[in-house]
């Protein structure tokens, strides 16, 4: 009889051990085939359903490449925060690096340290104070375009003119007030960028990449590279502007000027942070608004209660901040509304070094996509997520601090997230408080989402002003 030899290899048990009992699960070839489709073209309900299927942790392998995505909160906490060190952003943001150089969203360990220490009190709650008179200039503005609108009878296209809003804001109150800029311009440089950072259209650029045997990038693209141009020469005449004393200083400009001074900050990196801001700090905000204005109007129970709420909040009232914090309706509506359509549905890490997280691997150079939006709609974490229900927030009773980021967490936590909030529910007391907005699109149900880098709406939002008084006066 032939002798059966089997061999135990003891070397690296530990990590096949820890290989064996991997819970990630790893979808490739014939399973991953069905969902392609969806991944490019319906990203945010494919992932879903990728997730539903396979677990909270998976990778999804296409050839050569593939991407972890995680949504389970303690391995959230763990790269956000645990370990973050072990988790920088790493290669995700490579096709945008020449739009974020060397800024917060972009910039080596070393660099990112220095500035974000340098920025931060720029947006400290002192300074925000200094930038109420902005917010009520631009918001009593914009109630005349508003005013046009319903005297014409006719729907405002509000994503297009929030984000303009914002835009103003941001600029005058980060940047310059007496900055000539070409807002149009700018945004319209902002969206075509944006709309070339979906899954569509980078996996048409990887095609591509592929037919035509080299890289072809975001900024490869004459149009986008010109919007480039515009946004890059903007932050550039708005800096040495700044830097030569011919204009007066917003909040952050100051700061940056007075870095590059000091010999903190490169002159160039100083730039870059104008274009991060440019870049991050106005949609995410008019989307939040748009979403929570969309929410109020197909529930209008709540709605109710926040005009209820803020019936006695005058323009002097509302100059100071305590006025936000009694509005606790406002406060958890705006709450919910990110929860449901986080403006930042993505951000992603790479891994520095092979770890296991609580069962599941994630090796060394893995490419790691974290959701605030998959997580924040987990049946698993919330219960009847897809339902609008401010007071999940009233009571906190559901919320941890890792399912729920929409500001991310950890060291890379969103800088303008205060600033955020309150440019939110400012805007939203302040245009409330004056007119009622019914959205004639989209009609009910969830708004259905663009995922660019920033979610945008996938069809046009219209909306119907009217000013609130005489509303209450005909439904009488
Ligand atoms: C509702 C509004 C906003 C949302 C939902 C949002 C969301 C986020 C998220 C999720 C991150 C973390 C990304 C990561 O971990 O990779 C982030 C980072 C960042 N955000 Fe925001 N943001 C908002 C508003 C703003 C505003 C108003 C500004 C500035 C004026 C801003 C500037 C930045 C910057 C510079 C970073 C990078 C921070 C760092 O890495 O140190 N954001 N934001």
């Amino acid at each position: 009889m032939k002798n059966n030899i089997i061999i135990f290899d003891f070397s690296n048990m530990s990590d096949r051990i820890s290989n064996y009992m991997n819970k990630t699960v790893t979808v490739k070839n014939f399973k991953i085939l069905p969902y392609l489709w969806g991944i490019t073209y319906n990203p945010l309900n494919t992932f879903s359903k990728l997730i539903k299927k396979y677990g909270n942790v998976l990778q999804l392998k296409v050839g050569k490449d593939s991407v972890y995505v995680v949504n389970d909160p303690d391995v959230i906490k763990h790269i956000l925060k645990t370990n973050q060190d072990n988790y920088p952003r790493g290669k995700s943001v490579d096709d945008l690096a020449d739009l974020f150089g060397n800024g917060l969203l972009n910039s080596d360990e070393a660099i990112w340290q220095v500035e974000r220490k340098a920025l931060t009190p720029a947006f400290h709650n002192s300074q925000l104070e200094q930038f109420y008179q902005v917010f009520f200039e631009e918001a009593r503005s914009f109630t005349t375009i508003l005013k046009n609108y319903e005297s014409e009878q006719k729907p405002i296209n509000l994503e297009y003119h929030f984000k303009l809003l914002l835009m103003r804001i941001t600029f005058r109150n980060l940047f310059s007030p007496d900055f000539n800029y070409d807002i149009p311009k700018i945004y319209d440089s902002l969206s075509l960028i944006l709309h070339h950072t979906t899954f569509k259209e980078s996996n048409y650029r990887l095609f591509k990449s592929i037919i035509l045997k080299k890289k072809i990038k975001l900024f490869s693209n004459d149009r986008n590279r010109a919007a480039l141009q515009i946004i890059s020469e903007t932050a550039e005449k708005l800096f040495e502007q700044a830097y030569n004393g011919e204009i007066k200083t917003g909040g952050m400009l100051t700061i940056l000027v007075k870095s590059v001074r000091e010999g903190i900050t490169e002159k160039s990196t100083a730039v870059d942070e104008l274009k991060n801001v440019i870049f991050a700090g106005s949609d995410t905000v008019a989307n939040g608004l748009l979403w929570l204005f969309y929410f109020l109007d197909k529930n209008q129970q709540y709605l109710e209660k926040i005009v209820e709420e803020i019936k006695d909040i005058d323009d002097v009232k509302l100059a100071d901040q305590s006025a936000l914090r009694a509005t606790p309706v406002v406060q958890s509506a705006l709450k919910e509304t990110l929860r449901l359509v986080p403006p930042v549905w993505s951000f992603y890490r790479t891994s520095l070094e092979t770890e296991n997280i609580n069962g599941y691997v994630i090796p060394k150079g893995a490419f790691i996509m974290i959701s605030p939006f998959l997580l924040h709609r987990s049946e698993k974490f919330w219960n009847n997520p897809l339902v609008f229900r401010p007071e999940r927030f009233m009571t906190n009773e559901e919320v941890e601090q890792f399912n729920y980021i929409p500001f991310g967490q950890g060291k890379h936590i969103c800088i303008g997230n205060r600033l955020a909030q309150i440019e939110i529910q400012l805007l939203a007391i302040y245009l409330l408080k004056r007119f009622n907005f019914e959205f004639v699109s989209p009609t009910e149900g969830l708004p259905v989402l663009k995922p660019e880098l920033i979610i945008a709406s996938k069809t046009k939002v219209k909306v119907r002003v009217e000013n609130r008084t005489r509303k209450e006066l005909t439904s009488m």
